[in-house]
This record gives structure tokens, C-alpha cells and sequence, in this order.
């Protein structure tokens, strides 16, 4: 089964792992990524904002980027976004299995069915990340040193600047824990392509107006990353049980036309 880790903002590797650059061409656009060696083969690793982070967030070609994993047959997926921390209890430095998002983005694609020949479909988001992958993965968590929130809701700006204080004090109030620039599209793309999608927030600084002024958390940082890159391919290549309804999730009320 192919398997796949998206990751983005300081990660751009995966530590011990050789990967192998590869580029797929999809009727989106190009999309450079890597495959790993052996004994890896079957993982495909995306750096969502290109291999030397030249995209920023709202100019990521989010289908491309999800196409490219379609196409190489990856039927599950892990993500990992370095996130604000919105809740109080959310300090910088903890890991999030995200539950739920909330999308603030404006004009992005987040679909493939676009009408006409593409087609009408109407993709079921409840609940949002592939419930088998994230009860894996929490189960998995303890065996590498890793304490993982179980629940947290993302909020997806559209960036690239950072939120104003009363923007977050507003995402506060609906519900938000953590804030980031890039998790909507991917969720959505991966579900309207029966992937099997879940993601972790790491969260790297307060968000804004929780502290004098956004500072970002360097220190052990490399270390919590590398633990957790561990612990997605251990999770990915260790599930193969799924029952959840990434695979039937989309209903299509105007089929595509080839
Ligand atoms: N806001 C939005 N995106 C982010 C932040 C933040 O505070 N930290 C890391 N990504």
C-alpha cells in the first residue's frame, strides 16, 4: 500500500530516510516530490510548499499537490502543519491530532468537481480526518516518547501574514484551537479522492494577542519534528485495518464526463 507524509513549514526531509526526487505531472500542474528508499519504498514524502519552500500558503496548488499522490496510488496520508497556538491549554511545543477544522480561506480551489465535464459532487466532511488513522496513530504515540492531544480544531487562514490579536480573540469564540495557513484544502482534496487523511498540528509559537508579539519556539523543535515524522510512517506503515467513510464520502449528483 502506498502511503504518504505531507509536511511543510521546517520540514523538509525526513531524518534517516533517503528520498529520491520525483516529479508528476498532473492536469493541475506539476508537482515535485520524493519517493523514499528501501526499506521505505512505498512512501512518498510532499513538501507542500515545494522542496525549498518557495510557495507561500495561498499560492500552494493545493489539487496538484493531492492529484500527485493520487496518482501514485498513496492511499493513506499523514500531515503535519506547524500551527499557533489558539487555546491556553495549547502551549508552543504540543502535538495536536486535529478533529475538526474551521476554513477562513478565500479563493482557493478546494475541489475537483468543478461542473460540466468534471462534474457535481458533494463530499461528506463529518467527520473531517479518517477517524482509523487518527485512533492509530494516538495509539501508537507513547511508544515514541510523543504526548499527543487527542482533539483540537484547526483554523485555516488564508495568510501569509499572521492573524491581527482580534482576529484570534473572534476564532477563539467559534471554536478554534489552533491557527495555521494551509490544512483546509488538503483534508478536503484527500477526502474527494477516498485518501485516507489525518493530521497532526505542531504548534510553534502563541498566536497573536497572546503575547506581546509573536515569537517562534526554536528550541527542541528538531527533535520533537523528527520523533514525530517517526511515528507517522510507523503509524502509516503499520495500519491496514480501516473502516471509516474516507472511501465512500462523495457524493456525486452529476458524474464526471471522461
Ligand atoms: N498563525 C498562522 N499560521 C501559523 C502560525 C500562526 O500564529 N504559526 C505557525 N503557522
Amino acid at each position: 500500500m502506498t502511503i504518504a507524509i505531507i509536511a511543510g513549514t521546517d520540514i523538509y526531509s525526513i531524518p534517516g530516510i533517503t528520498l529520491h526526487p520525483l516529479t508528476v505531472k498532473t492536469p493541475y500542474g506539476s508537482v515535485d516530490l520524493y519517493r523514499a528508499g528501501d526499506p521505505h519504498a512505498q512512501l512518498i514524502f510532499l513538501p507542500r510548499h515545494g522542496p525549498t519552500h518557495a510557495t507561500p500558503p495561498h499560492r500552494i496548488n493545493y489539487r496538484a499537490n493531492m492529484k500527485a499522490l493520487a496518482m501514485l496510488e498513496v492511499e493513506a496520508a499523514l500531515a503535519v502543519y506547524a500551527v499557533g497556538s489558539i487555546h491556553p491549554d495549547i502551549p508552543p511545543k504540543s502535538l495536536i491530532a486535529l478533529d475538526d477544522f474551521l476554513d477562513f480561506t478565500t479563493g482557493r480551489i478546494s475541489t475537483f468537481y468543478e461542473g460540466g465535464n468534471t462534474g457535481v459532487a458533494h463530499t461528506i466532511m463529518s467527520p473531517p480526518y479518517c477517524s482509523t488513522l487518527r485512533k492509530q496513530l494516538l495509539a501508537h504515540a507513547s511508544q515514541f516518547g510523543l504526548n499527543i492531544r487527542s482533539t483540537g480544531v484547526y483554523v485555516c487562514t488564508n495568510g501569509p501574514r499572521f492573524e491581527t490579536p482580534g482576529e484570534i480573540r473572534a476564532y477563539a469564540k467559534l471554536g478554534g484551537d489552533v491557527v495555521g495557513m494551509t490544512g483546509a484544502q488538503e483534508a478536503t482534496l484527500a477526502r474527494e479522492l477516498g485518501i485516507h487523511f489525518a493530521a497532526v498540528a505542531i504548534s510553534i509559537n502563541w498566536a497573536a494577542g497572546m503575547e506581546p508579539s509573536i515569537r517562534i519556539v526554536s528550541e527542541g523543535m528538531d527533535e520533537l519534528r523528527s520523533s514525530l515524522l517517526a511515528l507517522c510512517i510507523h503509524t502509516l506503515e503499520r495500519t491496514n485495518a480501516y473502516n471509516c467513510i474516507c472511501n465512500h464520502a462523495v457524493l456525486v449528483t452529476h458524474p464526471p464526463k471522461a
